[in-house]
């Protein structure tokens, strides 16, 4: 096959929810249309349970399992499917963030009953920042939910996007008939915990078939009959541009428990969804069918194996192919490596690969060679764009409390750090080091991964800080006098970048108004 053709063949895709709302059922769904797996139960989630935290063998045991299904690989109707996973829960919102780097699209799961959740929203606002396309599905439809036009515009509202339903629900909870598809003008009658895969939808040349009635029952058909007027004078065909944009998201509804309005979704997926799109590096777009390989590391995960303290890096392959053994260049380092060992990931087992195209996602056997962000090429210099760090949400300073440890804590943070774990800041004054984190529980697992794996003993006290924030200027002697001027609370990141630690959203203010010349930016690409 060429380059052009396993191109076409690709789409990578994230799903995204708020915790609870269905990700990991829907997965699953999607993976046994895809023959990926072959009974339910065999995806397990990725949920921190919050109430097994103190038994660290669990978060270790869980952390296992996040890596196990983080990306799935299968084939479906002649395409070959990247589907990847994401934490949902908000403690480890960054590694999120970052997954949603690697992807051409997104499934957003919402829950009927619950609606628009919080974790969902600031999940959308990566996809609208970086204009991914999305589509939205609202799931347990078996439950008394929320109007489903109620749905709608809440999703309007609280997300910023236009919707545009493909299908619609007739009926929900109790009284929930099906589903009919206002794409193909099927309708798809519900059966509780359907094991059938393939069944096929009734097709209605119009919604005046004498059949609605019967399937339906003669309420269902007539508010469907109203519905479907009303929606497709409302939203007419679908604009696939616009979804490509960003700017519409088609909207399913189904039950992924009952592996029902699953099948749609994946349809209608393969028939919008981008093929792998292009990507900036530097100031340049790299399309996918530039001819040399490139990639970018989205993600860096340790102890796949606790017995041997290796790593994977995640690497997005961006343009060209892919071959095991070649050489391959290090931006940042300045080097070449020959990159001997490459896995895949199919589904729940990992196999090696000889090669890959763009949209795949492949992993490297890394013993401390990448860092989250680092591109690799053909030969080419560069480095690909956004994969930003944000000011995190919570500080503290790490105090070591075993001096005979000191190179082992070190080393055990440096690692820590480039797994994206958190962010340490080093001031520039005195030896202080500030770890950030988004969530509580980040520390929690860095003090016992310093413990388990390097042997360090670290506490963590309490700082009075506010945001993190990447300071820069146009002109050169004004960041000398204010570095001079807050030598107190100036830090560097792990790139060696400037940071101004501000103590509260007041003081920052008033240090922004007294510095005009300074600027201050909360991630750290600008
Ligand atoms: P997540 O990955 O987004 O966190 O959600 P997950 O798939 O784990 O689903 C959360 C709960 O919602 C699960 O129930 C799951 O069975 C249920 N669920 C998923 N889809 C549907 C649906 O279409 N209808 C209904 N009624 N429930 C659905 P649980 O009780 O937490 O776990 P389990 O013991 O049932 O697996």
């Amino acid at each position: 096959m060429s380059l052009a053709q396993e191109i076409d063949k690709r789409r990578t895709f994230g799903i995204i929810s708020h915790p609870d709302a269905g990700k990991t059922t829907l997965t699953e769904k999607l993976l046994l249309f895809g023959g990926a797996i072959q009974k339910a139960g065999a995806v397990k989630s990725n949920k921190i349970d919050m109430h097994a935290r103190s038994d660290w063998m669990d978060i270790e045991k869980q952390r296992g399992i996040s890596v196990a299904t983080s990306v799935m690989a299968f084939e479906y109707e002649g395409k070959r499917i990247n589907l990847l996973d994401t934490p949902g829960h908000q403690d480890f919102a960054e590694d999120t963030y970052r997954t949603l780097t690697a992807v051409d699209s997104v499934i957003m799961v919402i829950d009927c009953v619950k609606g628009v959740e919080i974790q969902t929203e600031k999940l959308m606002e990566v996809c609208r920042m970086r204009k991914t396309p999305v589509i939205s599905f609202i799931n347990k439809l078996d439950r008394e939910g929320q109007d489903p036009y109620d749905l709608l515009d809440e999703i309007e509202g609280k997300l910023g996007i236009n919707v545009h339903p493909l299908s619609w629900p007739i009926g929900m909870g109790k009284s929930f008939q099906g589903v009919y598809s206002l794409y193909d003008k099927s309708l798809r009658l519900f059966k509780a915990k359907q094991q059938q895969l393939h069944e096929e939808a009734t097709k209605l040349e119009d919604l005046d078939d004498p059949r609605l009635e019967e399937f339906i029952g003669e309420a269902h058909a007539a508010q469907l009959r109203e519905d479907a007027e009303m929606l497709l004078d409302l939203y007419g065909p679908l604009d696939v541009d616009a979804y490509l944009n960003g700017d519409v998201a088609p909207v399913f509804f189904g039950s992924a428990v009952n592996n029902f309005g699953v099948k749609e979704l994946l349809d209608a997926f393969l028939q919008i969804s981008p093929r792998p799109i292009a990507r900036m590096m530097d100031e340049r777009e790299v399309l996918p069918d530039h001819k040399a390989f490139t990639g970018f590391v989205f993600k860096i995960h340790a102890n796949m194996d606790p017995k041997h303290r290796n790593r994977i890096a995640f690497l997005r392959i961006c343009s060209g192919k892919f071959e095991r053994g070649s050489n391959y260049y290090h931006t940042r380092q300045d080097k070449k490596f020959r990159i001997s060992q490459a896995t895949a990931f199919m589904a729940q087992d990992k196999e090696t690969i000889d090669e890959a195209y763009p949209g795949d996602i492949i992993g490297l056997y890394d013993t401390g060679n990448f860092k989250i962000g680092d591109t690799l090429t053909d030969g080419e210099n560069g480095v690909y764009r956004g994969i930003p760090s944000f000011s995190p949400e919570i500080f503290r300073e790490v105090i070591n409390k075993d001096a005979m440890k000191t190179k082992q804590l070190e080393k055990g943070l440096t690692q820590l750090m480039d797994e994206g774990v958190a962010q340490l800041f080093n001031f520039e004054l005195g030896s202080r080091k500030a770890v950030g984190v988004v969530g509580q529980l980040q520390f929690e697992v860095i003090q016992h991964r310093l413990k388990h794996e390097y042997g360090a003993t670290v506490e963590f006290v309490g700082m009075q800080l506010y945001k993190a924030c990447w300071i820069s200027s146009q002109d050169e002697k004004k960041l000398d006098e204010f570095i001079r001027s807050k030598q107190r609370h100036i830090a560097k990141d792990k790139d060696g970048k400037l940071v101004f630690m501000a103590e509260s959203k007041a003081w920052l203010q008033m240090v922004q108004d007294n510095f005009p010349e300074i600027e201050f930016h909360f991630t750290s690409e600008f």
